[in-house]
């Protein structure tokens, strides 16, 4: 993956070349998206997925905005970027990292009154998010690959590599540069229903960096950890709490129970963007609830099987509570508990 990024900008055709992580492992296929629209929707049906990847590409869908707005007046342009802000905000509730993204092209769009050098500035930060989202991904392997034994058995919940980011990962990439250390480890992959970004996604980046793993079913990662076969749990993170409480894809929650039961490390790496201290706790998180189709369309031997007319549930993250979690891996290091102390002094050192 290191030589291909997640989302490349074309600077000349004003697209936005993403990998369409829908068609993951049946086919590595790129897409142009050339407007704002083109890229909310794919930010919507997890085109584009993982919570650094849509933040830089929601940056991007800012700048097409900005790029294909007629208005040559300050203030117009202004009204239009605000109007795709607000859509780009709304396509995936729960990741901060969109907001956290849009709130930087926001304050890029009051830097300038020419609307030329709002249009410049705007397209060299959303440049620079990108690259940035690449450095720090690899400071948190720098710092995360610490605690990574050789020997060690993991478990992995979703995707965190680097098709989550623009590229490298964060969960992800700490075991990729592990194993580039030398160290023996082997990942269980969590299958990560509804959408399998475990089996789908995760299973094919690991097979590309030639670690090795088995899927499992979420429902078998309580047995394995019962067994003393698993040294750390690994996650991610889609917004993390001023008091530690981490919103990630569902299942995180049931998994760190289990973990914390059999006294095995949880790990949860993300970059301080994901931090967001104006939520004080992980209950004022919004979670995004999904199509029921999602789970509701499966199939065993070729069939179907939901039967007909059911109805389903689909929250597409849950709130693990801070006290379930070993420590916290950033870009400045790793954080322990006291959490609401440590997150805010690691988030404002510079
Ligand atoms: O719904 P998704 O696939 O976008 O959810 C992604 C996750 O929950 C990831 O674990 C999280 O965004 C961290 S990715 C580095």
């Amino acid at each position: 993956m290191s030589k291909m990024r997640t989302i490349e900008w074309d600077s000349k055709a004003h697209q936005l070349i993403v990998i369409n992580q829908r068609l993951i492992p049946q086919r590595l296929e790129r897409v142009a998206l050339s407007s704002c629209q083109d890229i909310g929707q794919a930010i919507k049906d997890m085109t584009i997925r993982g919570a650094p990847v849509i933040g830089v590409a929601a940056a991007f869908g800012v700048v097409l905005s900005a790029l294909q707005s007629s208005s040559d007046n300050v203030t117009m342009l202004r009204q239009d970027l605000e109007q795709s802000i607000q859509y780009l905000g709304s396509t995936r509730p729960t990741a901060v990292n969109l907001q956290w993204a849009l709130e930087r092209m926001h304050m890029v769009a009051r830097s300038s009154d020419q609307p030329a050098g709002i249009r410049q500035s705007l397209e060299r930060e959303a440049m620079q998010m990108a690259d940035e989202d690449v450095e720090t991904n690899q400071a948190i392997a720098r710092h995360g690959e610490e605690l990574i034994e050789d020997g060690d058995t993991i478990i992995h919940h979703c995707n965190t590599g680097a098709l989550a980011t623009v590229d490298w990962g964060t969960g992800l990439g700490i075991i990729r540069l592990a194993h580039e250390q030398g160290k023996r480890i082997h990942i269980l992959v969590d299958e990560t229903r509804p959408r399998l970004q475990g089996t789908r996604l995760t299973a094919w980046e690991l097979k590309q960096y030639g670690i090795p793993y088995d899927i499992i079913t979420d429902n078998m990662a309580g047995h394995f950890l019962s067994r003393g076969m698993v040294q750390k749990v690994i996650f991610g993170a889609d917004r993390v709490a001023a008091n530690g409480d981490v919103a990630n894809k569902i299942g995180s929650y049931m998994l760190a129970l289990a973990a914390y039961d059999n006294v095995v490390p949880v790990y949860s790496v993300f970059p301080l963007s994901t931090v967001d201290l104006d939520i004080s706790q992980g209950s004022d998180i919004p979670i995004e609830n999904r199509d029921p189709n999602e789970v509701l369309d499966i199939q065993l031997d070729g069939e179907r099987v939901t039967p007909e007319g059911s109805s389903a549930l689909n929250p597409a993250f849950d709130i693990t509570p801070a006290r379930l979690i070993s420590a916290f891996v950033t870009e400045r290091g790793i954080v322990r508990p006291p959490y609401f102390k440590n997150l805010s002094q690691i988030k404002g050192k510079k």
